[in-house]
């Protein structure tokens, strides 16, 4: 009673990761949180850098009246320009302020999109394995997530993508480097993704958006460039945060950014626009505006989550796990050694070690991990990988 059925049949539905929290905090409580290895969270462990406190201290001590009153539901235009600014150094290409929405992190700016973008009933193409919220984004605005699947490498597969399109398609959703898998999405797959993309608008008589969910940009381990989309397909949208790269997670910063090649932006950017303002955002957090306008050229020390996935994943590895290497983020997304995930996941947490199964994320058979973890939680949890590994393969 009281809640609608829709909600209450959905938070049944993810009932999963609320269900870990409960049992990781009862471990905690009968064994110790010392002893309790909990690898479940997409937390992001490193603190803002430095220069996030010289700019809250010197924002603060500023006292212009309006500093923190109702603004543009685009956001505040010194930081939409320096964000664009930001934007045309990484890419080369001629963004302005106009062309960037600041929004409530990237959870916001995916739901301001979809509103933006959806009649009911139109389809949005998600790529298994996915992060677990999108499908709720997308019911939330009236659309229908239709699931494509990943190759092995977990680069996406392009024929699911195909056959997944249909009149009603309105977007297909990628995510690079991605939530579970770390895989950065190559520029030829971008151009596959593209080439389905143009194919379907030209067989249904359609507009396709490809929308880019990055907020691990920047936290990528190789040395080659980031595969940006934006020159790949006209009606491109990136939608980021900082939660990551500046570790703001729980300060909701992000932005929306739009191709500038994108003759008919306006209309699109009055959309979002207006979408801010009504799904009740009004405007992404002010103070946070002003500071991350200051702070588009420094990040959390991508160094500590190498080093940490050097280790969790060459530990793994050594034991006998399987798992496509990470080029980014901070997870690891290796096979369940048994052939059901969740009874793995259930394995490893009997020895103190809590991971989430893939059927969350679309993909049974997998399961994750995040190394967004103090070093001793790593260490820790390596004998509990080890016991459960041996106990699985009997
Ligand atoms: C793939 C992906 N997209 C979006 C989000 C939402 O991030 P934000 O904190 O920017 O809303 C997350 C958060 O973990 C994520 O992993």
């Amino acid at each position: 009673m009281g809640i609608s059925n829709k909600t209450r049949a959905q938070m049944g539905e993810s009932s999963l990761i609320r269900r870990m929290f409960e049992e990781a905090a009862a471990l905690a409580a009968e064994h110790g949180p010392e002893n309790v290895f909990d690898l479940s969270l997409g937390n992001p462990i490193l603190e803002p850098p430095p220069e996030f406190k010289t700019e809250l201290m010197r924002i603060v001590e500023d006292e212009t009246p309006g500093t923190h009153r109702y603004m543009p539901n685009g956001g505040l235009p010194d930081t939409r320009a320096a964000v664009a600014e930001s934007l045309a150094k990484e890419t080369g290409l001629p963004f302005t302020g106009a062309d960037v929405i600041m929004t409530c992190g990237a959870g916001g700016a995916l739901n301001v999109t979809f509103k933006a973008l959806l009649d009911p009933g139109d389809e949005v193409i998600v790529i298994a394995p996915y992060f677990v919220e999108y499908p709720y984004f997308i019911d939330n605005q009236g659309g229908k997530a239709v699931i494509a699947r990943s190759e092995g490498d977990f680069q996406p597969d392009i024929d699911s993508i195909r056959d997944a399109m249909s009149e009603r398609t309105r977007a297909v959703l990628i995510n690079s480097p991605n939530n579970p898998t770390g895989v950065i999405y190559s520029e030829e797959t971008l151009e596959a993704v593209v080439g389905v993309i143009r194919e379907a608008e030209d067989r249904f008589g359609t507009e396709i958006f490809l929308i880019s969910d990055e907020p691990y940009r920047k936290l990528i381990f190789t040395d080659e460039p980031y595969p940006f989309v934006f020159e790949h397909h006209l009606r491109t949208v990136v939608v980021t945060s900082h939660s990551k790269d500046l570790g703001l997670a729980g300060e909701r910063i992000g932005y929306i950014a739009v191709n500038p090649g994108y003759g008919e932006r306006g209309d699109f950017i009055d959309a979002v626009t207006f979408a801010n303002r009504t799904l009740g955002f009004m405007n992404a957090p002010a103070l946070m505006q002003r500071l991350v306008a200051r702070l588009q050229n420094v990040s959390v020390d991508v160094d500590v989550y190498r080093r940490k996935k050097e280790f969790i994943y060459d530990a793994l590895i050594g034991m006998g796990y399987e798992c496509v290497e990470p080029q980014g983020a901070f997870y690891l997304f290796p096979r369940s050694p048994l052939e059901d995930d969740r009874e793995f996941v259930a394995l490893l947490q009997s020895k103190l070690v809590l991971t989430v199964p893939g059927v969350g994320f679309g993909w049974p058979g997998f399961f994750r991990l995040s190394f967004s973890v103090e070093d001793r939680v790593l260490e820790g949890a390596l004998p509990g990988f080890e016991a459960a590994l041996r106990e699985a393969r009997g």
